[in-house]
């Protein structure tokens, strides 16, 4: 059963530390030895959120786990590398021991870098298909196309029912992705996507209120787990409100 919850927010800066504050409490251990699971996301509106959750004093950074929804196949010191972003923004300031930060080896060729994710995620979660990991948190954010993680509308890995992480062939931007696919995503315990920006405005009313062609951000639907939108005023300025 998906629990659903929208907040919106007067900036990009209120949604961002707002985001912060949710990502640090949901990944507060709920027993002693938990560790936690968390997917960060690329793109640049992460890139804020993460400074102000690398100063958020009641993560217990030495429980968690980090993995990442998607990356561009590129080296890890590229400027457009997602790991890149979270290094500069989070990893440097938090202090996450290094045998439990999970990148995507987009240097790597895709096919092989994909399954070499999804072995790294079978050792973590000890799960093997068809049972799919549980991340705790996944953090999403969404392009104006409404593609989310490296799920672009009209592509191949929309299909993917079965593996945890594939590459993706991208027409659109001429590339391959690596992604986790949706029934990883849709495993997770929360789902968060942080939207802001007034380009994003029209997916967000068709992943919201859309009844048919409902983009790929609209289809990531926790079976069983909690979906949030954290949104900008501008990105949320095509909802119509019930009231
Ligand atoms: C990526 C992301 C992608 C991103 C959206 C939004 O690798 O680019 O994973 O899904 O979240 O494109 O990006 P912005 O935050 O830059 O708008």
């Amino acid at each position: 059963m998906m629990d659903e919850m929208l907040r919106i927010y007067p900036s990009v800066g209120d949604l961002q530390d707002a985001c912060a504050e949710q990502v640090a409490q949901a990944l507060k251990p709920t027993t002693e030895s938990q560790t936690m699971t968390i997917a960060l996301s690329g793109g640049s509106t992460p890139r804020h959120m993460h400074e102000l959750l690398a100063q958020r004093p009641h993560v217990d950074w030495s429980r968690v786990h980090v993995f990442w929804g998607d990356e561009r196949t590129v080296p890890p010191d590229h400027e457009e590398s997602n790991f890149r972003m979270a290094k500069e923004s989070l990893l440097d300031r938090a202090s996450i021991p290094e045998d439990q930060i999970h990148r995507m080896a987009g240097e790597k060729d895709p096919v092989v870098a994909a399954e070499e994710y999804e072995k790294k995620i079978q050792a973590v979660f000890n799960v093997r298909p068809p049972e799919m990991p549980r991340f705790d948190v996944v953090i999403l954010g969404m392009g104006a196309d409404g593609h989310t993680a490296s799920l672009f509308p009209d592509t191949k890995a929309l299909l993917e029912l079965k593996r945890y992480a594939v590459a993706n062939h991208v027409p659109q931007q001429n590339t391959v992705r690596l992604t986790l696919t949706f029934p990883v995503l849709n495993a997770a315990q929360l789902v968060i996507f942080m939207v802001a920006g007034a380009d994003k405005a029209g997916a967000v009313e068709r992943c919201l209120q859309g009844t048919e062609d409902v983009p790929p951000a609209g289809q990531v639907q926790p079976t069983d787990g909690q979906r949030r939108w954290l949104l900008d005023a501008e990105a949320a300025a095509r909802l119509i409100s019930d009231d």
